[in-house]
């Protein structure tokens, strides 16, 4: 059946206009003033803005991680994604040295077939470079994953060597994928945190002390320099500092093919949050960890001025009891990771559009069309088009609410922005022309999202 959303204020990445959206068969057939169809039904979005669904370049559901899961899966992720606005996520699938990136892969189809309620694809992360990889990455590139995913910290479990990096940045480039870093330096990281622990620093934010900006400041100016050489192109997840910021901006600068992202985490919360008693604190524990506050005028300032160009969640969501204790008596056993996938979008919105920060079509921008351009998916994500999946959010951007994990809807027993004030609210979610969540009311089907192939690195 048609549909036809009346009335709203489309926004994109380049326009804010008045007009009427035709939906039929999950595809936007037609934009313009006044349309009337026969039997087709109406959503009235006057007084509202109408938003290409949000994509999340950056989650990990159901990921095991520190002798633990994270807690929102496909189901629950996918479901608080479209609560929050975000029609599409790109989830990490993880590798293990040795086995086959394959079975890897089938892991990951298994965790989300008939979960999702929206679209998802899968970065691949790589641990080590050797023959056999190289053999399965012509095959991986031709099933849709066009992104590798290196991590430069988390010693002796995730952490691939330099070597690994430059070699993947090398291939990468070859094949047409797009290089991922987590930019911090583990070995450093590695000596901090045993020397806290022998000095008996056990406490929550021992995890951001051991990994001061310098150690980010650092890898993702190693990483960006080794993507100069390689003649290769990266993106830089989770910049938290402006130390980081700095080396990006630097390094584009210099001509080299790089981008980075932040979260809203880095945006609107800071160091002191690990502070807080009775180890509370742990609640706050994700890597790069939070900072000094000064540090959020430099990533907005980069996101308004290009330096920065996208905004992920890093979704990795622990519940505080049963999870996040683990670290209790030990800081580095908090499984690292928050929930975030719920309030990316409205926090950009509120924190972003409503203070003047970014422009309403930056922030279009920052949270959807950008990362579909980098990661193959545009033109069918991340804009509202002629052509395009209708994945289309209508936003109520008068609305004031609390955030809260009483009314959030991921799985987990905490929110990270627990009491903060935002305006702005997701009403009305469609994939492909279907209603996820209608009048704030989830009325989507497990299984409706699927896997989406995307396309080489820069071949749109
Ligand atoms: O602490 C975090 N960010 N956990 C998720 C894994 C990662 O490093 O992105
Ligand atoms: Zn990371
Ligand atoms: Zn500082
Ligand atoms: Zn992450």
């Amino acid at each position: 059946m048609k549909k036809v959303i009346k009335n709203g204020t489309i926004v994109t990445a380049t326009d804010t206009y008045k007009g009427d959206i035709l939906i039929e068969n999950g595809k936007i057939l037609m934009i313009g003033r006044q349309i009337e169809v026969d039997g087709a039904e109406e959503i009235d979005a006057s007084g509202k803005y109408v938003f290409p669904g949000g994509v999340d370049p950056h989650t990990h559901l159901e990921m095991p991680f520190g002798g633990t899961v994270s807690r929102d899966d496909f189901e629950t992720g996918t479901i608080a994604a479209a609560f929050g606005g975000t029609t599409t996520v790109i989830d990490f699938c993880l590798t293990n040295k040795g086995e086959p990136i394959a079975n890897a892969i089938q892991t990951w189809h298994d965790k989300s077939k008939d979960k999702a309620v929206i679209d998802y694809g899968f970065h691949l992360m790589i641990g080590e470079i050797n023959e056999d990889v190289l053999n399965e990455l012509p095959t991986v590139i031709e099933e849709g994953i066009t992104s590798f995913k290196v991590f430069m910290a988390y010693k002796n479990v995730l952490q691939a060597d330099d070597e690994t990096l430059f070699r993947t940045l090398v291939t990468a480039k070859e094949l047409g994928a797009l290089v991922m870093v987590h930019a911090e330096n583990g070995d450093v990281i590695d000596y901090l945190t045993k020397k806290a622990l022998a000095e008996g620093h056990t406490d929550p934010v021992y995890h951001a002390l051991t990994r001061p900006p310098e150690v980010e400041g650092e890898a993702t100016g190693r990483a960006a320099q080794l993507t100069g050489l390689a003649n290769s192109q990266l993106y830089v997840v989770h910049v938290s500092c402006a130390d980081a910021v700095e080396k990006i901006a630097e390094a584009r600068n210099k001509g080299i093919d790089i981008w980075g992202e932040t979260c809203p985490q880095y945006l609107v919360l800071d160091i002191s949050d690990l502070e807080k008693p009775d180890f509370e604190g742990a609640k706050y524990v994700w890597s790069p960890p939070l900072r000094e506050k000064h540090h959020q005028e430099a990533l907005w300032g980069a996101l308004k001025n290009g330096q920065l160009q996208t905004l992920g969640s890093d979704q990795c969501s622990f519940d505080f009891k049963g999870q996040k204790d683990l670290g209790k008596g030990n800081f580095t056993k908090i499984p690292n990771g928050g929930p975030m996938i719920e309030d990316r979008v409205s926090i950009l919105f509120s924190e972003g559009v409503k203070k003047g920060r970014i422009t309403l079509n930056q922030f279009v921008d920052i949270m959807s069309t950008k990362n579909a351009k980098l990661f193959g998916l545009f033109p069918q994500k991340g804009t509202i088009a002629v052509g395009s999946d209708a994945d289309i959010v209508i936003f109520d951007p008068h609305v004031k609410r609390i955030i809260s994990a009483e009314t959030h809807h991921m799985a987990v027993d905490y929110n990270a922005f627990e009491g903060m004030e935002i305006t702005g609210e997701p009403v009305t979610v469609m994939s492909k022309g279907e209603f996820v969540i209608k009048n704030k009311q989830f009325v989507g089907k497990l299984g409706t999202g699927k896997y989406l192939k995307r396309a080489k690195y820069g071949e749109l």
